[in-house]
């Protein structure tokens, strides 16, 4: 299923016919809306229509997927051990218009009052090196002319390495694609591994030739830009909102000058609000197969794990065991963080907590946790280049672990919630 054909099945799509500003408002109305997906029909500045928060929960990747939201973690972990190359076509609907090389006729949103510029937010970039093939990730750009855009690319990734050894390298954006790709794109996986394969085992894909270099693309999306990115052009980029809803330094990046714009017919904008639900969603959500997958190695029951929202869909991860030794819980912490290596805080919980509820979670941790002896202390090591209170520069951090499971043995009270007796209150209200 391609973004198109996803957004054409949308039963609660809410379309927005009155002329609407790239400019704060479309944002705007994308925040109000929160996780209701919208498209709007008619941008003041562009002839193209513009979509947001198509994947802003589990709920709305599992539909995509055609599985349930408890399914996800088996199938994220299936596509990263199991890549398949997907069908190579010719004449790509991606390619099926080309228009002229000016920004300014796109509808790249300006998000946020404070922000550099207009923003490329939902962008997958396909990369190619000799050595280790293809790779696929995500890269916010800042437009800086009509055939320019600054691109913040975070170091000793696999993208950088590419970069880094070829100095200046061709690539392409695509923007308006399914959650296979963009899932697939929010993994880390090893140097040398195609992301595209990763994305068609989630679903199949279809790709298709780049039109200026050798590399391939995902067919079916609304946008390409093609064009060369060199370390010899440097440019300011941000201010940003980045995923922790705080606004990211100014940097000097790399400038992509773009040679190619290819477009679907009537080609559909993918925004996507930078911080939100559906940033965090594909940012959190493609750790979890990995931090399940440690627990388990571990020697640990793992049932569940939630990066959640509160966390910044990042810095934060709950995980729910099923505890057989006293020390499952606390293995579980250092199991857990050898999965996320960015992730800051992690809370372990038993099987009768609910991870998704905040409520629930927080009953765990003041009933079943004691400090001297469930915490985990992991002093300053590297952390996440996303969390402002890390050390600047060096993003140095100190981690910690809550085990928030009960005690297998149990000297006073008991752990367990109380069971109260349910009744059917219609029978007394009416
Ligand atoms: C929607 C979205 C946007 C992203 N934007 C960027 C980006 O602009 N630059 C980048 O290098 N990585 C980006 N990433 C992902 C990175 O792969 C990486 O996880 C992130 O930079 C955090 O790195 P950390 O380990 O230092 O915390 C993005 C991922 C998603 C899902």
């Amino acid at each position: 299923m391609s973004f198109r054909s996803h957004l054409e099945g949308l039963k609660d799509l809410n379309v927005i016919k009155k002329l609407v500003s790239k400019k704060l408002e479309a944002s705007a109305v994308i925040n109000e809306l929160n996780d209701k997906p919208v498209l709007f029909e008619k941008i003041k500045e562009s002839d193209f229509k513009v979509a947001a928060n198509i994947f802003p929960t589990k709920d709305s990747i599992a539909n995509y997927f055609g599985c349930k939201v408890n399914e996800l973690i088996p199938t994220i972990t299936k596509a990263i051990e199991s890549p398949s190359k997907p069908e190579v076509v010719e004449n790509a609907p991606c390619q099926e218009e080309e228009m002229e090389i000016d920004f300014d006729k796109i509808p790249i949103l300006f998000h946020c009052e404070n922000d550099g510029g207009n923003y490329i937010s939902s962008g997958v970039v396909v990369s190619k090196d000799q050595e280790h093939g293809q790779n696929l990730d995500f890269h916010r750009c800042m437009q800086i002319a009509k055939n320019k855009l600054v691109v913040r690319i975070v170091k000793k990734r696999n993208f950088d390495e590419f970069l880094q050894k070829q100095k200046k390298m061709p690539i392409a954006i695509c923007i308006g694609n399914g959650a296979n790709v963009l899932v697939a794109a929010a993994t880390s996986v090893e140097i040398g591994r195609n992301e595209l394969e990763i994305a068609n085992t989630l679903e199949p894909l279809k790709v298709t030739k780049a039109k200026t270099f050798d590399a391939l693309i995902p067919a079916e999306c609304e946008f390409v830009l093609e064009g060369t990115i060199s370390l010899e052009e440097l440019h300011d980029e941000g201010p940003f909102v980045d995923l922790t809803e705080t606004v990211d330094v100014v940097r000097q990046e790399p400038v992509f000058t773009v040679t190619k714009i290819t477009h679907r017919k009537d080609a559909i904008w993918q925004a996507l609000l930078p911080g939100k639900l559906e940033h965090k969603i594909l940012m959190g959500m493609p750790r979890e197969p990995t931090m399940f997958k440690k627990v388990n190695e571990a020697g640990i029951k793992c049932i569940d794990v939630n990066v959640n929202p509160g966390g910044c869909s990042w810095l934060h991860a709950r995980i729910k065991i099923d505890k057989k030794n006293e020390e499952d819980g606390k293995k579980a912490i250092q199991a857990g963080f050898e999965g996320h290596k960015s992730c800051k805080h992690i809370f372990v919980y038993d099987k009768d907590i609910d991870i998704y509820n905040d409520e629930d979670s927080e009953w765990a941790m003041a009933t079943r946790f004691q400090a001297d002896k469930d915490f985990v202390m992991k002093e300053k090591e590297k952390g996440s280049s996303l969390d402002p209170s890390a050390e600047p520069g060096t993003k140095m951090t100190t981690k910690c672990g809550f085990d928030c499971t009960a005690p297998l043995e149990t000297k006073g009270k008991s752990f367990g919630k109380a069971v109260f007796p349910k009744a059917e209150l219609k029978k007394y209200l009416e």
